[in-house]
């Protein structure tokens, strides 16, 4: 099996996590239980799982020149994290406000800080994307950048896969660009017919596992491990990593990997915190069943 390189485009947060045996309603004021401060963001915990998952990946994105900068550069390199595209803008970091309630559901406010100051790929960034086996975006960072880098990676011959998300309107170029979305039930909903024409749909379905649909038309599911579920944070993030790293194997075989990635991830409080390392996988992944047609 080769290893692939995966160029990940997106966001880096400080995750401010509080949990809770139930999320608040409006205008009330609840007793937390605890808090904890853990990196996450979108882009980066999709590129420590990538990494994590057995991938050679490179992180483009941006952190601020604040207190948070380093914890937040530190968790890349740990996982094994090319940082050579880590810029530092000047002003705060991302950061993440998270309510994680006793069932493990959350809410999350982001306030983007350096990631929405992320301007189009540089010179070097392009080269990588071009270079990459595969270019994975989300949508944490401006659009017009994501842009530039989906259309670089297409004039290129890089896989693009997209998790569009936080979901958004996107142009019909952008689109034209992706070889595979993941989504999870919400955002297909959101984001209805824009993503009739991506040739490879990944729906995840918490729980019940993942479905795919290809090119023409096929649906397979595929279930992962039961596991305790503590926090369901990063989940879609891991499993979006995991499913980049395998890809080439195939929808079927990504998806079972990714689902018990994706599984694992919610077993533990915390984004970054909770991803795991490929062996423990490829232990999980043994559990879930293979794909049903239908
Ligand atoms: O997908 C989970 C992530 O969303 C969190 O880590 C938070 O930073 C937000 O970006």
């Amino acid at each position: 099996m080769t290893t692939p390189l995966i160029a990940v485009l997106g966001s880096i947060n400080m995750d401010l996590v509080t949990t809770t045996d139930r999320r608040p309603d409006p205008g009330e004021t609840i007793l937390g239980r605890a808090f904890t401060m853990v990196p996450g963001g979108k882009g980066a915990n999709q590129a420590i799982a990538a990494s994590r998952a057995g991938g050679r990946v490179l992180f483009l994105g941006a952190i601020g020149t604040d207190v948070l900068a380093p914890q937040l550069r530190a968790v890349l390199t740990e996982s094994g994290v090319d940082t050579t595209g880590l810029r530092t803008v000047e002003g705060p970091s991302g950061i993440a406000a998270i309510v994680v309630d006793s069932g493990g559901e959350n809410s999350i406010i982001v306030v983007g800080g350096a990631n929405a100051r992320l301007t189009g790929p540089s010179a070097a960034d392009r080269t990588a994307v071009a270079a990459a086996d595969i270019l994975l975006c989300q949508l944490e960072v401006p659009i017009p950048t994501v842009e530039e880098a989906v259309r670089h990676a297409r004039d290129n011959g890089t896989t693009v896969i997209l998790n569009p998300s936080p979901a958004q309107r996107l142009s019909r170029e952008l689109w034209n660009c992706v070889d595979v979305a993941v989504v999870n039930r919400g955002e297909a909903e959101n984001l209805g017919s824009a993503l009739d024409g991506v040739p490879h749909l990944v729906t995840t379905l918490g729980a019940d596992g993942a479905r795919h649909r290809g090119p023409d038309g096929a649906a397979i599911t595929v279930t992962g491990p039961s596991v305790d579920v503590v926090d369901t944070t990063g989940a879609g993030d891991t499993f979006a990593g995991a499913l980049a790293v395998r890809w080439s194997q195939g929808p079927a075989a990504a998806i079972r990997f990714a689902c018990a990635a994706g599984a694992l991830a919610t077993t533990t409080l915390g984004a970054s915190a909770s991803i795991p390392w490929r062996a423990e996988i490829e232990a999980a992944s043994a559990t879930g069943s293979g794909g049903a047609h239908h």
